[in-house]
């Protein structure tokens, strides 16, 4: 079985070809991962392929292979991506207490994340168990926004585009192969589109951070696009919202770190933290916990 990844799904793909001892192929766009995402596919024994290309690359060669090799093609043209994806729809729904959230935000790169949750939400819907569809918002960086730019032109219609290198690389997609699926369940619940910048996603995952979520910059995306939303009127103060967080922040340590040091190109970082570097003296390390406890108090009055 072989795959396409901008890091994620060939982690998960080698991971379960591992159990199921069948051979994993992953191409993957060279030096568009981090270290954290390419370790799992090599951990796992999948035959991996460092492309020097961008994900759209990887997409027409894995493609191609496929087509021509008897190779079961595992990226979202197939049903396997797809109809498992779907469950998180279910989930949710059962998380919520079988009640269906008003929006479900989902960060958009190839758009099977955006496909699936829908189909999920309409499957219910069809089998009886929800009597209503969530609006969908997709969220997409700025520097890859094929589908945020149909979104401008009503979907009448669709360009690919050359997508720009954005911190948030997993949904670094210019031509996203689950575009027309996306659009017709975008179209079915209400949907719209919205964008990110680099330095609206680095600070909306930064404040994510700070209520103990530990989260991606594609999480943060959705979640910049949470805020914009929720500032325009969009979504109502009462709304109920699911974000769909789509990557553990410990798979991009390099952002976080980054972000911290204040060495993010375009990102003002504000919620910055820094380790405070003291001797090991009690009177010094008193002082300084005192001092940040004492301007915590004020902050909060
Ligand atoms: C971390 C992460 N976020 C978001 C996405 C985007 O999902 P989709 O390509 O289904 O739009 C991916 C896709 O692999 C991903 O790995």
């Amino acid at each position: 079985m072989a795959c396409a990844s901008t890091g994620d799904t060939s982690a998960s793909l080698a991971a379960y070809c591992a159990v199921a001892g069948i051979q994993a192929i992953v191409f993957l766009p060279r030096n568009k991962v981090s270290l954290a995402q390419l370790i799992q596919p090599l951990a796992h024994g999948a035959l991996t392929l460092a492309l020097d290309t961008d994900f759209d690359g990887c997409m027409a060669l894995v493609q191609e292979m496929c087509a021509r090799h008897n190779i079961y093609l595992a990226n979202s043209m197939n049903s396997l991506r797809l109809e498992g994806q779907k469950t998180v729809s279910i989930e949710i729904v059962q998380q919520f207490d079988w009640e269906v959230p008003d929006w479900v935000i989902i960060p958009g790169g190839n758009l099977g994340n955006v496909s699936a949750l829908g189909n999920g939400f309409l499957l219910m819907r069809d089998l009886g168990m929800i009597s209503k569809l969530p609006r969908i918002a997709c969220a997409q960086a700025e520097r890859a926004n094929p589908l945020y730019l149909s979104y401008l032109k009503g979907f009448r219609e669709f360009h690919p585009i050359q997508a720009k290198p954005t911190l948030a690389s997993a949904i670094q997609i210019g031509n996203p192969v689950s575009v027309q699926k996306a659009i017709r369940i975008l179209k079915e619940f209400d949907g719209v589109v919205e964008q990110a910048s680099e330095d609206e996603l680095a600070n909306a995952a930064a404040r994510a951070d700070l209520t103990g979520l530990f989260n991606c910059p594609h999480t943060g995306v959705a979640l910049a696009v949470l805020f914009k939303l929720v500032e325009r009127g969009y979504i109502k103060r009462h709304d109920r919202v699911v974000v769909i967080s789509t990557a553990n922040g410990l798979k991009f340590p390099e952002f976080k770190i980054k972000y911290h040091e204040a060495r993010l190109a375009d990102v003002t970082p504000r919620y910055r933290n820094r380790p405070i570097e003291l001797p090991a003296d009690y009177h010094r390390v008193r002082d300084v916990v005192l001092r940040a406890l004492d301007a915590r108090a004020a902050s909060l009055h």
